[in-house]
């Protein structure tokens, strides 16, 4: 079993791999002097990731896909010196950073005076699976790939359908991501939080009115209506869209409603617990 300072290092060394702009995992190593006094008494926070940054560009683009602006409300977990949260209040939204690390929160408090966003962004120094996702329109992250895989089902669970996740370096899994960009050495992912429409549903065309099953992992959809096998069908945000007996329905779901141009549904049972694959059941 690997003590928990080499499991540090060995992340450390993961990050350094995949192009991270420095790392650090302060009162671990040289960066004593940045620990404080608190930390130094009680003992370095106890990290899920070791500190490392995200270059300038690969920040501007992780907001980019995610097309950040006024109005939004950005979530960055892992914040560090809180640059993704700062450049976000930056393009007008608000950010929350959170990061377990109270001298990297005191750190980003600062940077956020000195640019100017200090009312438009708030920083709390507290465990990332302790904070609360609801609210946000935005979540990023440079995490590592167990950590976000921890986080996924309450990603998909807590955030609105439409609300967007980015990751800078890791994936999720299974979560097959919506977009994708490389930018320098930095790879940067894209999801779009998908509506949870598994369950069974009464559909209404011109022909009538037909039996909808609807299974779902993630953005994907399978299921049959009437006779037919759905295919190609997917959820982004509340689109929805699938082929069925030799035509294509395209809408948009809210709740247990969806409706598109020339048809509507209604769920009369929903699938409790989500899917991450279809060969699950
Ligand atoms: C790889 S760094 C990313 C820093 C910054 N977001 C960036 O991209 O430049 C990961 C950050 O997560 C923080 N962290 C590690 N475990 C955490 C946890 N359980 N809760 C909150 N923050 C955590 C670390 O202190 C570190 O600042």
């Amino acid at each position: 079993m690997l003590s928990r300072r080499a499991r540090i290092a060995a992340l450390a060394l993961t990050l350094l791999a995949i192009g991270a702009g420095g790392v650090g995992a302060r009162c671990l190593s040289v960066g004593q002097a940045r620990c404080s006094l608190d930390t130094l008494l009680h003992g370095a926070p106890d990290l899920d990731v070791p500190y490392a940054v995200t270059r300038p560009e690969a920040v501007a683009a992780m907001l980019d896909l995610a097309e950040v602006g006024p109005g939004d409300h950005v979530i960055d977990l892992g914040t560090g010196d809180g640059r993704i949260a700062i450049a976000a209040a930056e393009r007008g939204a608000t950010a929350l950073g959170i990061d377990i690390d109270p001298v990297l929160v005191a750190e980003a408090r600062g940077k956020a005076r000195e640019a100017g966003v200090a009312a438009r962004t708030r920083f709390l120094a507290q465990d990332l699976f302790e904070t609360p996702l609801g609210d946000a329109d935005v979540v990023t992250m440079f995490l590592l790939p167990e950590v976000n895989q921890r986080l996924r089902p309450r990603l998909l669970a807590e955030l609105r359908p439409g609300a967007h996740v980015v990751s800078h370096a890791f994936a999720m899994g299974a979560w097959q991501p919506d977009g994708e960009a490389r930018v320098g050495g930095s790879r940067l992912y894209h999801w779009v939080v998908p509506a949870q429409v598994a369950g069974r549903w009464t559909l209404r065309d011109a022909a009538g009115e037909h039996a909808l099953v609807l299974r779902q992992a993630f953005q994907r959809l399978e299921g049959s209506l009437a006779n037919a096998r759905l295919t190609e069908g997917r959820v982004r945000g509340e689109q929805i869209a699938f082929d069925a007996g030799g035509r294509r329905y395209s809408g948009m779901v809210s709740g247990e409603r969806m409706r598109g141009e020339d048809w509507e549904a209604v769920r009369t049972e929903a699938q409790s617990s989500p899917a991450t694959s279809f060969h699950q059941r």
